[in-house]
């Protein structure tokens, strides 16, 4: 199969290139020459055959896929498009204990159960904590920046911050318990990135410590319920419930799903703003309710998710082969002219969004997406009130990642005016 424009050999998925410049210019050339086009790889995941996938890049066909998820299931292989890497099977079985590589009925079970811990009501009752939280970050950051010159890394003393307390206040890990669940979860993000020097064996290994942690979790809120999630799924009698394994693999994929999403949409949040310093003057003068929503399009933290075809199917004028895998380019479709206007335009006050960054809609939808938009917005108003003349001190570094659009170093200067 040929792939007009695109060099030889050209993957989307390659870290190397997804951390130099996202969203990735040939994702526009996709789009208007090829919008399903094949990619070979050099390798397949070990222990599959395949060796490419298809690249979805238009937004209507990225909502097509998502939606239908007796076409392309999540269940088949893994979610995430793997670059070059050696996956094992083992690995693989393990990841289908986890929500986002089930499919219905299966799926539709568990989400009915964990649904109950993300009703409107239970985020806003964390928002009163959150707003203290999110506003003794950015005081911290700021008292700090004081006395060291002004000049800070946004990324570890802000945008780190709070996605991991509201996961920790969700939960409901107690707070002496907090440092711990901090660094497994850090440790089980972004090994991809040789220098975090974290092999897979030390991200497997945290893990499980999460899962096993939280499975004990489970275990002591069955005996004794408190007011806090956790009681919530494990011991909800009439709905059904779920076990203490599938709740220790429920907060594994917290830790993950929740944690490095929030925190690149905040730091990229910024970065926007740093580099719009108009947008900037609107949000401190307005804060426009919509700001969040075009911080996660501009940002599209998750670049793309897996789906595998579970039968013949014809997609964009291409015919897709039971088994396929499928990759769906949330960073493309949040920039697809069709459906956006000026799709290059930072926008705050852009309404309406209809952006894919939490997905395209299907069963698998972001479960924390009320959560994430919280913690944007009260991160953000935050740091208009104790913050406002932050400006760039350097080029920010970008995590090398095969699907996460990720900054790990944002330096910035507090100059107070
Ligand atoms: C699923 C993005 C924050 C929990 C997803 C998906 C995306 C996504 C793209 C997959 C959707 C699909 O396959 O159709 C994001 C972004 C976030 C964010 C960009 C922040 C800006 C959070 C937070 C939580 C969370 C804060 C929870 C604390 C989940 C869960 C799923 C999910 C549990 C799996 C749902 C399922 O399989 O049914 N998210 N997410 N996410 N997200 Fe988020």
């Amino acid at each position: 199969m040929s792939c007009p424009h695109l060099p030889p050999g050209f993957d989307f998925t390659d870290p190397d290139l997804l951390r130099s410049r996202v969203p990735l210019p040939e994702f526009a050339e996709a789009r208007r020459t090829a919008p399903v086009r094949w990619v070979p790889q050099q390798r397949g995941i070990a222990g599959f055959d395949d060796e490419g996938y298809w690249a979805v890049t238009r937004h209507a066909d990225v909502k097509y896929v998502s939606t239908h998820p007796e076409l392309f299931s999540s269940y088949t292989n893994t979610a995430i498009i793997r670059f070059n890497e050696s996956i094992h099977r083992d690995q693989i079985d393990a990841q289908r204990l986890i929500m986002l590589n089930m499919d219905p009925p299966e799926h539709t079970r568990v989400r009915q159960i964990v649904q109950r811990g993300f009703t409107p009501r239970a985020i806003r009752s964390l928002e009163g904590a959150l707003r203290t939280r999110a506003r003794a970050i950015v005081e911290a950051a700021a008292a700090e920046a004081g006395a060291r010159g002004g000049t800070f890394d946004f990324v570890t003393r802000i945008a780190v911050e709070l996605p991991l307390q509201a996961i920790a206040e969700l939960v409901g890990v107690p707070q002496e318990d907090r440092a711990r669940i901090f660094d497994w979860s850090n440790k089980m993000a972004a090994y991809d990135d040789p220098e975090y020097a974290l092999t897979e064996e030390v991200s497997t290994e945290a893990a499980m410590e999460i899962v096993a942690y939280a499975m004990n979790l489970a275990a002591a809120r069955k005996e004794c319920p408190a007011q806090d999630i956790v009681s919530r799924l494990v011991a909800a009698e009439d709905q059904g419930n779920l076990s203490n394994d599938e709740f220790g693999f429920f907060v594994i994929l917290l830790a993950v799903a929740g944690n490095e999403t929030t925190r690149n949409a905040i730091s990229h949040g910024m970065h926007a703003f740093l580099t719009h310093p108009d947008q900037w003057e609107l949000y401190k003068r307005e804060r426009p309710a919509t700001a969040a929503e075009e911080i996660v399009r501009w940002a599209t933290p998750v670049v793309s998710f897996q789906r595998t075809a579970t039968r013949d199917v014809e997609l964009g004028g291409q015919k897709i082969s039971a088994g396929d895998r499928v990759g769906i380019f949330y960073s493309s479709a949040n920039h697809d002219p069709e459906v956006f206007d000026g799709p290059g335009r930072f926008d705050i006050t852009r309404d309406p969004n209809p952006h894919l960054g939490f997905g395209g809609g299907g069963p698998h939808f972001c479960l924390g997406k009320s959560l994430a938009v919280l913690e944007i917005d009260l991160i953000f108003q935050a740091i208009a009130d104790a913050l406002p003349d932050l400006r760039p001190a350097g080029e920010p570094r970008r995590l090398r990642s095969a699907w996460i659009n990720g900054i790990k170093e944002l330096p910035v200067r507090h100059e107070p005016r």
